[in-house]
C-alpha cells in the first residue's frame, strides 16, 4: 500500500474529495499548540461554520482534567467543530459518541478496543486514544461543540510519557504496520458523522447501546476519584445523559458525572 504523507498538499484534496454531511471547512497545521485551542480562535475569526482542524504535531495538546496530551508526529490529532442545534441539550453524550466512533474505526482495522468510562479507549488495558470535549459561544450566542480526538497511530508508546492511569499503546504496536494517517482521518470522520447523525436525530438510546456494548466498565467494581471525593462501588449502568450509575456497599445509587475511574 502506498502511504500518503500528511502534508497540506495531500490532506486538502483528500478531504475535499469526500462527501461529508456536516463538514466543509478544513484546517491543517504542521505544528500547533492544540487543535482544540485553534478551534476556539477559528470560531471567533470565522463564525457560523462547521470545521475540521488537523495537526501533524501539537506543542501543548490538552487532555481531560487539565492533563497534557503528548503529541509527537505519527499520531492523529483532530478537532471537529460543530454548530449546536438550538434544541440540542444532551452535550454530555458527546464523549460517548466520540468513543463509539473511535471504537468503530479501530474495529474497521481489526483492532478490538474497549471503552472505559467516561471516554478512554483501551486495547488490552492500554490506552490508545483520548477525547476532549469543549464548547464555546460566538458573539451571536451560537453554541459550538469542539470534539477533540487524539489517537496513537504510527507513534510508539515508548515515545510517550507513562500515563498516570495506564500504559499506552498505538495502532502500529497492535497491527505491526504503518497506517495511512489521511485514510485514517477520513474513516474516523465518516464514523463520527454516523454517530453525530444519531445525536442530531435524538436517537440517544442507540448511542448509549453502542457505548454499552463496547464498554468494559459495567459490572465492574470501580473506584471513582473526584477532586475531593472517592467513591467505591459496582458500576451498574449509564443513564440517558451518559452518567455512570454506581451502587455503593451501602446500597446507595450514585450518579457519577465526572472523575477518574479505576478497576
Ligand atoms: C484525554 O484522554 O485526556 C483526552 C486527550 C485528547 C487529545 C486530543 S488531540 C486533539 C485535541 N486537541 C487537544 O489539545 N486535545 C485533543
Amino acid at each position: 500500500m502506498n502511504h500518503q504523507i500528511l502534508t497540506k498538499e495531500n490532506i486538502f484534496p483528500a478531504l475535499s474529495n469526500e462527501s461529508f454531511t456536516f463538514f466543509e471547512n478544513f484546517y491543517y497545521f504542521n505544528s500547533i499548540e492544540s487543535t482544540n485551542t485553534a478551534a476556539k480562535q477559528i470560531i471567533k475569526d470565522n463564525p457560523g461554520k462547521n470545521s475540521i482542524i488537523i495537526a501533524k504535531t501539537q506543542t501543548n495538546g490538552r487532555g481531560r482534567l487539565s492533563r497534557q496530551w503528548y503529541s509527537p508526529p505519527g499520531g492523529l490529532y483532530i478537532s471537529y467543530v460543530i454548530k449546536a442545534s438550538s434544541n440540542q441539550n444532551k452535550m454530555t453524550l458527546l464523549p460517548l459518541l466520540c468513543a463509539n466512533s473511535i471504537h468503530h474505526f479501530l474495529q474497521s482495522i481489526a483492532i478490538d478496543s474497549q471503552i472505559k468510562w467516561p471516554n478512554d479507549i483501551l486495547v488490552n488495558s492500554k490506552k490508545i486514544a483520548g477525547i476532549l470535549i469543549e464548547n464555546i459561544f460566538d458573539t451571536k450566542q451560537q453554541k459550538y461543540f469542539i470534539c477533540g480526538i487524539g489517537i496513537n497511530v504510527n507513534n510508539h508508546s515508548t515515545d510517550l510519557p507513562k500515563d498516570v492511569l495506564y500504559p499506552s499503546t498505538s495502532i502500529i504496536e497492535e497491527i505491526h504496520k504503518n497506517s495511512d494517517i489521511i485514510e485514517s482521518i477520513i474513516k474516523l470522520t465518516h464514523f463520527f458523522e454516523k454517530q453525530y447523525s444519531l445525536f442530531e436525530q435524538n436517537q440517544m438510546n442507540k448511542i448509549i447501546e453502542i457505548w454499552k456494548n463496547a464498554s468494559n466498565t459495567l459490572g465492574k467494581n470501580v473506584t471513582i476519584q473526584q477532586k475531593n471525593k472517592t467513591i467505591h462501588g459496582k458500576a451498574i449502568d449509564v443513564d440517558e445523559d451518559g452518567f455512570l450509575i454506581v451502587k455503593t456497599k451501602s446500597n446507595n445509587y450514585q450518579k457519577i458525572t465526572s472523575g477518574d475511574c479505576y478497576y
